[in-house]
């Protein structure tokens, strides 16, 4: 070894990136051991058995440590996500799956099984397609439909559609709601945004796209507008995402539109997560 070489070791690389990582996350080795395999391009194994190996370029992978403890959400810098146990791709322009959505995609999956024949689902707000794709991967009988009013969005949606071999299954339009779907729905699913434009969201929500967070003064228009549009549909089932406060607000809604039967489902944390209506 060259005793003049000061460059670091990854042993040492990961134990310094730990320390700069530790106000913002719990898990700051882990985190570290992920951006420098990222960075590496090699996996956590093979660093463990190279732990006295010289990082070349260690400024690179600093810079990417110094990104993450600036609170940019791991995924967005190694533009990946893991959702009900798949890897996706993630980009700036997506919302980052949240593991609650998991319950919202079980929701559907369950109504799925009262159809004997091909089932019409359409998802409002389809983000990095994480919803539609496992419900076309979970539902054979499935035929899907989604839009998203952001080009960004849609584009990281149709790279994963792609990715997971559904462009035959899944169609996207750039489009509000679902002004432009034409055909007979049976299921509409939504995780809309669902925060109130004034309510301080954290700094790691600051590198989302507030398009897929605000919704509003109060947070639930967008949830009632999908209401309104399941009604005039006339779909069979409706099942969306909600804010852990908004139950009481959506129950007013659904009761005066007499829309049909409806229960709420909580998250692992216990709160109001998500509804599902049946007409
Ligand atoms: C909370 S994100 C959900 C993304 C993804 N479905 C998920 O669960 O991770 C909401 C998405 O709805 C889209 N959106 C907002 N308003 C919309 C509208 N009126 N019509 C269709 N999509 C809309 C946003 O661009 C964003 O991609």
């Amino acid at each position: 070894m060259d005793k003049n070489d000061t460059s670091l070791s990854i042993k040492q690389a990961l134990k310094l990136a730990s320390s700069m990582l530790l106000k913002v996350t719990q898990y700051p080795k882990k985190e570290a051991l992920i951006l420098l395999s990222y960075f590496l391009c090699k996996d956590e194994v093979w660093l463990f058995l190279h732990e006295d190996s010289k990082i070349k370029n260690s400024d690179g992978y600093f810079n990417l440590i110094k990104r993450r403890a600036n609170e940019e959400p791991i995924e967005y810098i190694t533009k990946k996500v893991s959702f009900y146990s798949e890897e996706f791709f993630i980009d700036y322009g997506a919302l980052i799956p949240r593991p609650e959505t998991e319950l919202l995609v079980d929701e559907v999956i369950k109504l799925a099984k009262n159809f004997k024949k091909e089932i019409n689902i359409s998802e409002i707000g389809i983000g990095s397609g994480i919803i539609s794709i496992m419900l076309a991967k979970n539902i054979k009988n499935s035929k899907i439909t989604a839009t998203d009013t952001s080009i960004k969005a849609i584009e990281i949606a149709k790279k994963n559609i792609e990715k997971f071999s559904f462009l035959d299954k899944i169609k996207v339009f750039n489009s509000s709601y679902l002004d432009c779907v034409e055909e007979k729905i049976d299921i509409i699913v939504s995780n809309p945004p669902y925060v109130a434009n004034d309510y301080e969201v954290e700094k790691p929500l600051h590198y989302e796209p507030k398009e897929a967070i605000f919704a509003g003064e109060e947070g639930d228009e967008i949830l009632k507008n999908i209401i309104h549009v399941a009604k005039k549909k006339k779909v069979k089932y409706l099942a969306c995402e909600i804010g852990y406060n908004q139950k009481d607000s959506i129950v007013e809604l659904l009761d005066k539109l007499s829309f049909g039967e409806y229960y709420f489902y909580k998250d692992l944390s216990g709160f109001d997560r998500g509804f599902v209506v049946s007409t």
